[in-house]
C-alpha cells in the first residue's frame, strides 16, 4: 500500500478507465481527464483527502480515494471510492485499502465514512459488511441500467463509539 504521488495521474486514469469499461460498477460516464487527476493529486491537502495505491509486485492493483466534505457542518465525513483492477481481486488489496483509509480518517479526526454502491454489486457490499459498513439508506431505482434501474445504496461506518 502506498500514498498516490503526484506523478501517478497516468497510473491512477488507467486504473480508471479498466474499471469504466467493465461497465457494471461506476455510474459515471467515463473516468475523468488524465490531466484533472493530476491536478488532483498535486493539490493534495493530507488532512482534507487522500489517494492510495494498493500495490501487487510491481502493478498498481487498485486505490481508494478519501475526501472530506468542504462544508463545516460535514466535515467530519469522508466519501470513499475504492477499486481493484479485475485481475488483482479477491486477494486482500480492496481490504487492505479500506483499513487504510480508515486509519487515515481516524487520525484527522473524521468521524464517519461514507460511500455508495450500486445494489447489484455483490462483491463490493460483502467487502462493505464485513468491514462493518452499514446500510443508511437506498436509493431506490436511482440507476438506469439500459432497460431497467437499479438502486443506490448509501452504506457509511462510524469511527467514534458515540455517533
Ligand atoms: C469490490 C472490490 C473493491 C473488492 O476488492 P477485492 O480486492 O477483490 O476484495 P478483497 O480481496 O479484499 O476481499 C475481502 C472480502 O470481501 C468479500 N468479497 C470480495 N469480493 C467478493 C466477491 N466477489 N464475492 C463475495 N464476497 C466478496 C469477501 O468477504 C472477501 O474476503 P475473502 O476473500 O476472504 O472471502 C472489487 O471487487 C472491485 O474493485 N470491484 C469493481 C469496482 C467496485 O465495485 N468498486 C466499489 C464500488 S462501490
Amino acid at each position: 500500500m502506498r500514498r498516490a504521488r503526484a506523478t501517478d495521474a497516468a497510473t491512477w486514469w488507467s486504473l480508471q478507465r479498466g474499471i469504466y469499461d467493465e461497465g457494471a460498477w461506476f455510474v459515471g460516464d467515463g473516468p475523468p481527464s488524465e490531466g484533472s487527476l493530476a491536478a488532483r493529486l498535486r493539490s493534495l491537502d493530507q488532512t482534507r483527502s487522500g489517494v492510495w495505491f494498493a500495490v501487487v509486485g510491481d502493478q498498481v492493483a487498485g486505490w481508494c480515494e478519501a475526501s472530506r466534505l468542504a462544508a463545516v457542518r460535514l466535515d467530519h465525513v469522508a466519501v470513499l471510492t475504492l477499486a481493484v483492477a479485475a485481475p488483482y481481486r479477491r486477494r486482500g488489496c480492496g481490504e487492505a485499502l479500506l483499513v487504510t483509509a480508515e486509519e487515515w480518517a481516524r487520525q484527522v479526526g473524521v468521524r464517519k465514512l461514507s460511500l455508495s454502491v450500486r445494489g447489484g454489486n455483490e462483491a463490493a457490499k460483502a467487502l462493505y459488511e464485513r468491514s462493518a459498513f452499514v446500510l443508511e439508506g437506498v436509493e431506490r431505482d436511482h440507476i438506469r441500467t439500459g432497460a431497467t434501474f437499479e438502486d443506490n445504496l448509501i452504506m457509511a461506518k462510524y469511527l467514534v463509539d458515540d455517533a
